[in-house]
């Protein structure tokens, strides 16, 4: 069966560099054989402000639709990838030192989908290259009963470094760098998968 790794985009901002990040990232993910990738793009789906609840998978029972709750097809499509994913990717802008507000909407939708699953973390930002914003996310994906993997990209200037078509400069630089660091995720998710299989705690 194939790795089910999603990239999750963290901001909807107009004009957004760090979509151009997330989509080589993701290119460089989807290159890899057994794997299937699904790029997760904020603006699809309407995370709310928490108007309602968490919604989680028996509450997608048609049957029971959650009271107060508009449950899209797309937010249902959503959750149900989310569930079916052996780990993450989140690439992500750094907002006044932190993660933008839209990606800890999406990530709070929903609580089960992301237990005992790795998180890969790549961020971009200023001069930093969203450090703060990735140790931050590290807290939040605790919360969330994930594990970050320790390595990560930050990535500083991203205007300036990546375009549309992936790098705008040094690009077996970070095909290495990119790689090297999927080949952790993807680590983490294989081993995470077969212990998820077997036995775990109550
Ligand atoms: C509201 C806002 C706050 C920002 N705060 C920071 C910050 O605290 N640290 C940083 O390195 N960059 C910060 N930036 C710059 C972005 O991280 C930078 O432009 C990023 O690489 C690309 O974000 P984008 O996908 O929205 O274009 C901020 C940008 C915006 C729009």
């Amino acid at each position: 069966v194939a790795l089910s790794i999603p990239v999750i985009l963290g901001t909807v901002r107009e004009g957004r560099h760090s979509e151009h990040l997330a989509r080589y990232v993701h290119g460089r993910l989807n290159a890899r054989t057994g794997m299937e990738s699904a790029f997760v793009d904020p603006r699809d789906h309407d995370f709310g402000n928490l108007k309602g609840r968490v919604i989680d998978l028996p509450d997608l029972d048609p049957q029971a639709p959650p009271p107060g709750v508009p449950v899209t097809d797309g937010l249902r499509r959503f959750i149900h990838q989310m569930h079916a994913a052996d780990g993450f990717v989140i690439v992500t802008p750094e907002y006044n030192y932190s993660f933008p507000g839209t990606l800890k909407n999406l990530l709070d939708v929903t609580l089960k989908p992301w237990r005992r699953k790795p998180f890969g973390l790549v961020a971009c930002g200023g001069i930093s290259g969203g450090l703060r914003c990735i140790d931050s996310l590290r807290q939040v994906v605790s919360g969330l009963g994930g594990v970050t993997v320790p390595a990560h990209v930050p990535v500083a200037n991203v205007q300036r470094t990546f375009g549309p078509g992936g790098p705008l400069a040094d690009p077996e630089d970070w095909r290495r760098r990119v790689d090297g660091f999927l080949d952790e995720v993807v680590w983490y998710a294989e081993a995470l998968r077969a212990a998820r299989a077997g036995p775990v705690p109550a």
